[in-house]
């Protein structure tokens, strides 16, 4: 498919749920990634409308305000002042962040709702028993009545899920339930729900997610969608889709505009009504900002993006494109960038545990450390987990700001800059574009003109071609490279030493107006990552605020297009300054100690886990016993096996085969069914998007009646635990040979 020409983008982040601080795996997740594309689209001069807002309806948040003697609106409240708060000291530049108790937003959704519902064909009602706290006076979510796991035995099950082996449950299935709220055994009382026809959609949905195509048109082209995202979409489709209640038993939410007693304490269900929620919000944006809204959600040369984490996939690409399509009149995503989750130090983020940190905490606790936000922003980034689940580690977070930040961008940057006060008395040079020179390579001639329109120019697409792509580590990577390329440039052309023998030398101008030039690229090209250190830069360079449509003209003056060079000849910049100071400064610890306050706190959490669960001695006889080494096999035989790399599209349960998974694998070349033993130890959202070690030429067996092309290999300790044996390398491509 040829690349599609958009004339405006509505980019959304899902919207975070108001009753709880977001922590740094949200950020990495969605928003991240969110903010970095709109700023990159806006510089180009797109029209971008950047959508955020609170999801404020929903059983949690009332079940919360219950236990904390508060009102549903003051837990609301109170985080979506915090979370907004946090995001925009987080460079975070949404256009709006609304929020869905809004009036505006009760109004879309009940007029969308209207609309669906008059169609006739879109929603059934049906009555069912479902569990009720008699003492608390309400029905009970799923996700509020526990007890045990039918399967595994686990006390502590969820209605929906249990945590343990990872099944999704029902609450009937639960053996002695309780409600989370009272404590109490829930009863059965009849309740009567308006269930969304999913299933009438299955058809286009299936057509649309693998190719594209709907009604004949080409939307969207399927290869730039994510595997892990594709491949969960397409585990669900392949599993049949129902009908999904989408109303439930509450005070707390937008009323089901119904007449009549069965529909009065119903309200709709949260997640029926948050990504309608993007609509709103379009909406009041629009109202504010003198525009359309329906430019943004109803016209086909507007690109739709949502940018979520994975365990919204099925929301985004299934359910929400099916309402859309449902109502009528709407486009549908281009593309649903899904990240996978940031752990944290080795571990999921856990609010019980204390283990991670959230952004508001992050940014009070380093209040000392003047780039604390960028620093923040460019490891997150860099780590993101785009294809794999990554980790957040503090060590790596300091190795990434003073090895990368400080010693490669900060240190051209003010290079460059104290040069040109020394030797030019703080004035650009002359512009000599023909004066021969040493390019980035060693031993490469090149001249200023050659250098911007090639080396710098080829940059800055790289970064643009890659971010529009959703590879912002990529893009990421290519901007330092271009920082990296200014060092070796500089270092090549030693003006230091062509000074000493002749200090009028025209290589020093040509050189440093050069550097110069990068210096104001480096300042666009930055901002979509670092919008606070592009700042600075502009200051230091004494050039105008970053404006809509810069990365346009930069390019083209780069291009020597006739635009006005970034820096012009007798341009006066700012006194040098650095741009960073280290973390690891022996001279000035104060922010080495806090990044040591963060390990000592996690070290303190260890410490406590470890003292409530104290370790049982290891007697010889209960103490696993290693397996024993078996017969040695020689080389010839070894060599035989044909292991690859490969990457999971798609993972389900097999039919009453607790131990099984069925895994479709992506070879690079060709894609293979595989079943295998480990559905006690991961679940199958869990291994969509992992990449695998294949034993490939392993003799096809059936297992319950499926026919496995060849193993995935795992590691199992004695003590029963399992592990997948992976490649340790984030991307790390398809179709590679172990040997
Ligand atoms: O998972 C969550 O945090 C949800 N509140 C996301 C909603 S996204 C959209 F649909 F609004
Ligand atoms: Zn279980």
């Amino acid at each position: 498919m040829e690349n599609k020409q958009f004339n405006r983008y509505t980019v959304t982040a899902a919207l975070p749920y108001a009753n709880g601080p977001l922590h740094l795996g949200h950020l990495s997740g969605a928003y991240l990634p969110a903010d970095v594309y709109a700023r990159l689209l806006r510089l180009q001069g797109k029209d971008v409308a950047f959508i955020c807002g609170s999801d404020e309806h929903g059983a949690a948040i009332t079940v919360r305000a219950k236990k904390e003697g508060l009102s549903p609106r003051d837990i609301v409240d109170k985080y979506h002042a915090l979370n907004g708060e946090s995001f925009r000291r987080l460079g975070i530049s949404f256009d709006i962040f609304h929020r869905t108790s809004d009036p505006l937003h009760h109004d879309t959704a009940r007029d969308f709702f209207k609309t669906l519902y008059e169609k006739g064909d879109q929603f059934d009602e049906k009555s069912s028993e479902q569990f009720y706290d008699e003492r608390f006076a309400q029905f009970l979510a799923d996700r509020f009545i526990t007890g045990e796991c039918p399967h595994c035995g686990n006390p502590e099950a969820f209605g929906d899920q249990c945590e343990k082996c990872g099944r999704d449950l029902s609450p009937d299935e639960l053996k002695n339930p309780r409600s989370t709220l009272s404590g109490e055994p829930p009863v059965l009382r009849p309740t009567k729900h308006w269930y969304f026809r999913l299933d009438r959609h299955e058809e286009w949905l299936k057509t649309w997610i693998r190719t594209g195509a709907l009604d004949g048109l080409q939307l969207h082209d399927p290869h730039t969608w994510r595997n892990h995202v594709t491949g969960q979409c397409l585990s669900w489709l392949d599993n049949g889709l129902h009908p999904r209640a989408i109303t439930r038993d509450l005070d707390w939410g937008i009323p089901l505009p119904i007449e009549g007693p069965e529909a009065a304490g119903k309200v709709l269900y949260v997640w029926f009504d948050a990504p309608i929620g993007y609509i709103s919000a379009t909406r009041q944006w629009a109202a504010d900002n003198g525009r359309n809204w329906e430019d943004y959600w109803k016209k086909e040369d507007t690109a739709l993006v949502h940018f979520i984490g994975k365990d919204n996939i099925v929301f985004h690409c299934i359910v929400f494109p099916a309402m859309l399509k449902a109502h009528g009149g709407y486009i549908l995503p281009q593309n649903v960038p899904a990240n996978q989750f940031l752990n944290f130090e080795g571990r999921k983020f856990s609010k019980s545990r204390g283990w991670g940190i959230e952004q508001h905490r992050y940014l009070e606790d380093f209040a000392a450390f003047a780039n604390k936000e960028d620093a923040l922003r460019y490891y997150l980034i860099k780590s993101m987990p785009e294809q794999k689940d990554g980790d957040f580690k503090w060590d790596e977070f300091v190795e990434a700001h003073d090895n990368e930040l400080v010693a490669n961008l900060g240190n051209f940057f003010n290079r460059v800059l104290s040069l040109t006060q020394n030797y030019f008395g703080g004035e650009v040079p002359a512009f000599l574009p023909e004066t021969a020179l040493r390019g980035s390579a060693a031993e490469t001639r090149t001249t200023a003109q050659d250098f911007l329109s090639g080396e710098v120019l080829s940059q800055l697409e790289t970064i643009a071609r890659e971010t529009e792509a959703f590879e912002f580590k990529n893009a990421l990577k290519a901007f330092m490279d271009m920082s990296s390329i200014g060092n070796a440039f500089l270092q090549n052309n030693a003006p230091w030493t062509v000074r000493k023998t002749d200090p009028d030398a025209p290589e020093v101008a040509a050189c440093l107006n050069a550097c110069l030039q990068l210096c104001a690229a480096l300042s666009v090209a930055a901002q979509p990552f670092l919008p606070f250190t592009a700042d600075k830069m502009r200051r230091l360079l004494q050039l105008s605020p970053l404006q809509n449509g810069d990365w346009t003209a930069l390019g083209a003056a780069l291009r020597g297009e006739g635009a006005a060079s970034p820096m012009p000849v007798g341009h006066r910049i700012s006194a040098p300054e650095l741009l960073f100071a280290k973390i690891n400064d022996p001279k000035d610890p104060v922010r080495a100690d806090l990044v040591a306050a963060q390990k000592a706190h996690l070290a303190t959490i260890l410490a406590e886990e470890k003292a409530e669960t104290p370790l049982a001695p290891l007697s010889p006889t209960l103490a696993p016993s290693a397996a024993p080494i078996k017969d040695s096999v020689d080389y010839e035989a070894f060599s035989r096996m044909d292991i690859r790399t490969a990457t999971v599209l798609a993972a389900e349960r097999v039919e009453k085969a607790d131990k099984l998974l069925k895994l479709t694998l992506d070879l690079g070349f060709e894609q293979r069914t595989v079943v295998s033993g480990i559905a006690q130890h991961y679940s199958p959202e869990e291994m969509v998007g992992r990449q695998v070690l294949l034993l490939a030429n392993l003799e096809p067996r059936k297992l319950r009646g499926i026919v496995s092309q060849g193993m995935i290999l795992t590691a199992e300790h004695a003590d029963g635990r399992l592990s997948l044996v992976a490649p340790d390398e984030a991307g790390f491509g398809n179709g590679w040979v172990v040997k």
